[in-house]
């Protein structure tokens, strides 16, 4: 302990010329509303610019809708180039196909194939995609690609529409086709106990 005095004085000094910093406060970048000084209290406007998550059930989906048909339109122009014209897969995963195919030697596991849930598909092209703009789709677009790959899949006719009401309400094949966690150090339910029921492996 006798050394920690004469550590930490050095780092101290640093931590102090970098908040002297004249060049001002940190800024988040790309969200339009000007510096975001350390110490200054966010904002609902700023909050709701990261509290974008969908959840299984839909909660968290915004108001608007899109269709198929725009889907198609937006996924020629915005995705194809690294998921494929059909979104059979090219630089980047398949979205497409692969029903069946689970439980059989070579599975193939695409949006249609493996995820539980429609409103996880919304929620992950929302936060993640395209890949080299995330972020950058309006809520309306990012309804007409999900309901465009789920399409794709064979889970919605041509003429669909998705909006909040009606994409919680898509089941995909795979939804009964995960099996709880049988980790013997887990407690049963684990997802939905608190985290103080997970008990340490003895
Ligand atoms: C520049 C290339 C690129 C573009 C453009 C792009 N993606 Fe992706 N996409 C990726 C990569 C790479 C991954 C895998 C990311 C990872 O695993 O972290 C991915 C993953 C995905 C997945 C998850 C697939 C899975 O089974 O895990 C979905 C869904 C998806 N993209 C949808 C889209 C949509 C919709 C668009 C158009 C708006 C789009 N992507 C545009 C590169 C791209």
């Amino acid at each position: 302990m006798r050394f920690s005095g004469l550590g930490l004085l050095p780092c101290l000094m640093v931590t102090g010329a970098a908040l002297a910093d004249p060049s001002g406060p940190v800024s988040l970048p790309g969200n339009g509303l000007g510096p975001l000084a350390i110490g200054q209290p966010a904002s609902q406007r700023i909050l709701a610019l990261w509290d974008i998550d969908v959840r299984a059930d839909g909660q968290g989906l915004p108001a608007g809708h899109g269709s198929v048909r725009q889907g198609e339109a937006l996924f020629g122009a915005r995705c194809a180039a690294c998921h494929g014209a059909q979104g059979e897969g090219a630089s980047a995963d398949r979205l497409v196909g692969g029903q069946g195919s689970l439980a059989t030697g070579k599975p193939v596991r695409t949006v249609g194939s493996f995820w539980p849930h429609a409103t996880t598909l919304f929620d992950y092209i929302r936060r993640a995609m395209p890949y080299d703009a995330p972020q950058s789709l309006s809520a309306d677009e990012t309804y007409a690609l999900s309901a465009y790959i789920l399409h794709l899949n064979g889970i919605l006719p041509e003429e669909a529409e998705l909006d909040a009401a009606s994409l919680p309400k898509v089941r995909l094949p795979n939804r009964d086709g995960f099996t709880a966690n049988i980790r013997p150090d887990v407690p049963a339910h684990a997802s939905q106990a608190p985290l103080t029921g997970i008990t340490a492996p003895r």
